[in-house]
C-alpha cells in the first residue's frame, strides 16, 4: 500500500514525481471562474498567481472528479503538477468539505499509478482534512491483482503499473498529536477496508465459507481479539436451521463466526452481524443468466464487519465490539433447499420457504438471534439483501432501517459524516401479511413491490426484546460495476466499513446505543 507521511517542506524543494493541488468552481458572489485552492500558494506563485488562468485556459473548472495536468513551473524540483477538482469553493468563512478532499486525492492517487512519489498539496484546516485526503489516497491507489499471473508476485496491477508508491501530506504536521493521531486512524481504517474490497473481489472457488474463516482465525491472532467458529456439525446440533438450509446445497459447508474484541474498560458492547454468501447462485430457484455474474459480492456485509471488528482491535476502541459472519454457499443441488421446505431456524421460530434466492434474509435471523442472546447494547446488521434496495436508491447508497427512530437516524448522521451515502427507510407494519405461510410461523417472501422493506421487516422477527437494531441494506454501493469514481475503484467497494467504524467509536464515547 501507499506509504504516507506528513510534510512540512515546501513545495518547489520537493523531490516528486507530481504536486497535487486542489481547484474549485469559485462562488460568483466573490471570484467567479476556476479558483486555485489552499495549499497551493507556491505553485500559484511560480506561475505568477496566473495559475487559475492557466488552468482555465487548458479546459479545467474546478468539477468534483476532473483532474488536469501541466508541466511544473521553473524552479521546482517535481516535473508535473495535478490539479484536482474539488466541486465547488466554500463560503468565506467555512472549509472545505472532508469528503470533497477525500475524492479528490482518490482522483489523483488513481491518476497516480506507476508513479514513486507524489506530494499532496490540498487545503489542510485540521487533523479532519488529514484524514480524509489520507483515506482518500489509500483507497483510491487500491487494485485487485490477485489473481494476475504475476499480480501478487511483484503487486503491478493489470497495465503493467505499481500503484503508487508515497505521497506526502503537505500541511500537515510530523509533531502533532492530532494530525499524526487522524493519519494513524486513516491508515489503519483503509488498510482493512482495503482488506476487505480483496475478500470481496476474490473469486468464490477461492473463498469459501470455511476460507473466509481461516482468514478471520489469521487476523484475529494478528490483533488481538477472538473468534471462534461453529462449522456444519456444530450448527446442526445447535439448531440453527437458517444457515444450515441456506449452505446445504453446497458442497462448501457453512460457517457461523463470532469475532469478540474486547476492552478491559468497555461498559458498552455493539453487535456487528453481516451477510456471508459466498456466492448466491439463487439456488433451485436459480438466478437468471446476468444477474449471477457478480455475486461473489454477496459476503460484502460480512466482510464489512469484518473489517469493522479489525479496526476496532487495532486502535483500541473502548468498546466490546463482537461480529458475527453468516457464512454459506446458496447452490442448487440434490441436497439444497426447495421453494416449499419449512426451516426451523435457530429462534425457534419456522419459515417456509418460497424462494430460495431469498437466502440472506435466513442466514441473518440465525445470526441475529445468536447476537440478541448475549443482549448487547446495539445491533447492527449488514447485508446485500435485496434487488429492491437498488431499485430504490441507486447504486451509491445504501438503505437504513430499524426498531429505534432515533438509532437508525444516528447511525444516518455516522455515514453521511464518513462520506457514505445512506437513507432511512421505514417499516411499513402492512407489508407482513404478505409473509403470512400456510404451514409455518412465516414465510421468507412477500409482495414484490418494497421488497427491501419487507425482508427488514422479516429481520426484525429475529431480533431479540427490547434490543435497539438497524439494518444496513448495502445491494446497491457494495459492488460497483460502473467505472471507478473518487475513491472507489470497480467492484468490490468496502461499503459500510467506516459507518460501522465510526459507529464503534461512538458507543466508546457513550454517544451511541
Ligand atoms: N443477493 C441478492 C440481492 C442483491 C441483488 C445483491 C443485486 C446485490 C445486487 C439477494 O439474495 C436476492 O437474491 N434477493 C432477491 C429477493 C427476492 C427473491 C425476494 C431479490 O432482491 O431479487
Ligand atoms: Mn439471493
Ligand atoms: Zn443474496
Amino acid at each position: 500500500m501507499t506509504a504516507l507521511t506528513l510534510s512540512t517542506a515546501a513545495a518547489a524543494g520537493l523531490r516528486a514525481d507530481a504536486i497535487v493541488i486542489g481547484v474549485a468552481k469559485g462562488t460568483a458572489s466573490r471570484s467567479a471562474g476556476l479558483v486555485v485552492a489552499p495549499g497551493a500558494e507556491a505553485v500559484d506563485a511560480a506561475y505568477d498567481g496566473k495559475l487559475a488562468g492557466v488552468l482555465e485556459t487548458l479546459g479545467a473548472s474546478g468539477a468534483e472528479g476532473e483532474l488536469t495536468k501541466l508541466p511544473s513551473p521553473a524552479g521546482f524540483k517535481a516535473p508535473l503538477v495535478v490539479a484536482v477538482g474539488l466541486g465547488d469553493e466554500p463560503g468565506k468563512d467555512d472549509a472545505y468539505d472532508p469528503e470533497a478532499l477525500r475524492r479528490a486525492a482518490g482522483v489523483a492517487a488513481r491518476a497516480l499509478t506507476g508513479s514513486k512519489k507524489a506530494a499532496f498539496a490540498l487545503p489542510v484546516d485540521g487533523p479532519g482534512a488529514i484524514g480524509a485526503i489520507g483515506e482518500g489516497v489509500l483507497l483510491g491507489a487500491y487494485s485487485y491483482d490477485a489473481q494476475r499471473e504475476n499480480g501478487a508476485k511483484n503487486g503491478k496491477a493489470k497495465n503493467g503499473k505499481a500503484p503508487l508508491g508515497e505521497a506526502a501530506l503537505l500541511g500537515g504536521k510530523p509533531r502533532d498529536a492530532a494530525h499524526k493521531g487522524a493519519l494513524a486512524r486513516a491508515v489503519t481504517v483503509s488498510e482493512e477496508l482495503n482488506r476487505s474490497r480483496d475478500l470481496i473481489n476474490m473469486p468464490p472457488n477461492d473463498l469459501t465459507p470455511e476460507a473466509f474463516a481461516a482468514i478471520t482465525q489469521a487476523a484475529a491472532k494478528e490483533h488481538g481479539f477472538k473468534v471462534q467458529v461453529l462449522d456444519d456439525k456444530a450448527l446442526v446440533k445447535g439448531g440453527y436451521g437458517g444457515i444450515m438450509g441456506v449452505g446445504g446445497g453446497s458442497a462448501a459447508t457453512p460457517r457461523l463466526v463470532k469475532l469478540s474484541y474486547k476492552h478491559p474498560k468497555a461498559d458498552r458492547h455493539l453487535a456487528l452481524v453481516g451477510k456471508g454468501i459466498t456466492y448466491d447462485s439463487g439456488g433451485i430457484s436459480l438466478k437468471p443468466a446476468g444477474h449471477n455474474e457478480t455475486m461473489k459480492c454477496d459476503m460484502a456485509g460480512a466482510a464489512a464487519v469484518f473489517a469493522a471488528v479489525v479496526s476496532a482491535a487495532r486502535l483500541g476502541l473502548e468498546v466490546n465490539v463482537t461480529g458475527w459472519l453468516a457464512l454459506a454457499e446458496n447452490m442448487p443441488s440434490g441436497s439444497a433447499v426447495r421453494p416449499g421446505d419449512v426451516l426451523r431456524m435457530y429462534s425457534g421460530k419456522t419459515v417456509e420457504v418460497l424462494n430460495t434466492d431469498a437466502e440472506g434474509r435466513l442466514v441473518l435471523a440465525d445470526a441475529l438471534w445468536a447476537a440478541s442472546q448475549e443482549n448487547p447494547d446495539a445491533i447492527v446488521d449488514v447485508a446485500t439483501l435485496t434487488g429492491a434496495m437498488v431499485l430504490a436508491l441507486g447504486t451509491r447508497t445504501f438503505g437504513i432501517m430499524g426498531n429505534d427512530e432515533a438509532f437508525r437516524a444516528a447511525v444516518h448522521e455516522a455515514a453521511e459524516e464518513v462520506g457514505e451515502p445512506a437513507w432511512q427507510m421505514p417499516l411499513p407494519e402492512h407489508l407482513r401479511k404478505a409473509g403470512e405461510s400456510q404451514v409455518a410461523d412465516l414465510s421468507n417472501m412477500g409482495e414484490r413491490m418494497g421488497g427491501g422493506l419487507f425482508a427488514g421487516l422479516f429481520l426484525r422477527e429475529f431480533v431479540g426484546e427490547g434490543i435497539t437494531w438497524a439494518h444496513l441494506d448495502i445491494a446497491g454501493p457494495a459492488f460497483n460495476e460502473g467505472g471507478p469514481f473518487g475513491y472507489t475503484p470497480k467492484g468490490g467497494t468496502g461499503s459500510a466499513v467506516r459507518t460501522l467504524v465510526r459507529l464503534a467509536e461512538l458507543t466508546a464515547c457513550g454517544e451511541l446505543g
